[in-house]
C-alpha cells in the first residue's frame, strides 16, 4: 500500500483548493452523481463538519466525512452519534486494504473526540465492508430522515451503529431512529 498521509480536517479550515480536490475525489467514486461534484461542491446531502482525509502525494485518495448530530428516538429520547457519509476511496487504490484502514483511522478520531457511537445508513451491499471496520447491524431500525429532493423519507435500509466510547449493548436497538437533516 503507497504511503498515505492521514489527517482530520474540520470544515472551516477548508480552502476551496481542498474542496475542489475532494470534489474530484467524490467524483471518481460516486462515477453515477459526477454532475454534483462539480467546481468546489464537495458534499452531497448534508455538509460535513469534519473529515478524515487519506493524502497520497498531496492529493486526496481516501474520505470520510460526519458531522456530530443528536438522533431523535421514538421515546423523545436523544442520542449522540457521529453522523457518517461520504465514504470511499480513489479507483486506482481500491482492493488494496484502504478502506479499512480508512474506517479505523475514522475510529480513533471519533475516539479522539469522546463520541459514543458512529452512525450511518448505507446500501445493504456495503453492509459487509462496514462490519469489517466494526460497524454492526442497528436491527429493527427505521431511520425517518429528509432526502436530498428535502422530502421527509423513511429509510428502511441498512443503520450501522459503531460502538466508540460506549459499548453496543447501550445502543437502543428496535426504536425508530429520526435524523432531523439530510444524510452527510
Ligand atoms: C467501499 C470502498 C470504500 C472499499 O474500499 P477498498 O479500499 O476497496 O476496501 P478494502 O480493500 O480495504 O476492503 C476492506 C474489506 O471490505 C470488503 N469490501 C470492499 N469493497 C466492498 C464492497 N463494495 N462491498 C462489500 N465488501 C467490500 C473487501 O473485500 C475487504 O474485505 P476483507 O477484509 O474480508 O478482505 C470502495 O470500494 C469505494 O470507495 N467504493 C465506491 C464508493 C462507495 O461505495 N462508498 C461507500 C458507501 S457511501
Amino acid at each position: 500500500m503507497p504511503e498515505i498521509e492521514w489527517t482530520l480536517r474540520w470544515e472551516a479550515d477548508l480552502s476551496e483548493h481542498d474542496h475542489a480536490a475532494l470534489a474530484a475525489l467524490f467524483a471518481r467514486y460516486y462515477p453515477r452523481d459526477a454532475a454534483t461534484f462539480t467546481g468546489a461542491h464537495s458534499w452531497f446531502g448534508a455538509r460535513p463538519e469534519a473529515r478524515v482525509i487519506g493524502y497520497h502525494s498531496g492529493r486526496p485518495v481516501a474520505h470520510l466525512g460526519f458531522i456530530r448530530r443528536m438522533l431523535r428516538l421514538e421515546t423523545g429520547e436523544s442520542q449522540l452519534v457521529a453522523d457518517v457519509g461520504l465514504v470511499g476511496v480513489d479507483p486506482d487504490y481500491q482492493g488494496n486494504g484502504l478502506g479499512g484502514r480508512l474506517l479505523a483511522e475514522a475510529a480513533a478520531a471519533l475516539r479522539s473526540l469522546a463520541l459514543p457511537f458512529g452512525f450511518l445508513t448505507c446500501a445493504p451491499d456495503l453492509v459487509a465492508f462496514y462490519a469489517g471496520g466494526g460497524w454492526r447491524p442497528a436491527t429493527g431500525q427505521v431511520t425517518r430522515m429528509i432526502d436530498t429532493d428535502l422530502q421527509p423519507e423513511t429509510y428502511t435500509g441498512p443503520a450501522l451503529v459503531l460502538p466508540v466510547t460506549a459499548s453496543f449493548a447501550d445502543w437502543p436497538v428496535g426504536q425508530s431512529i429520526i435524523r432531523d437533516g439530510l444524510e452527510v
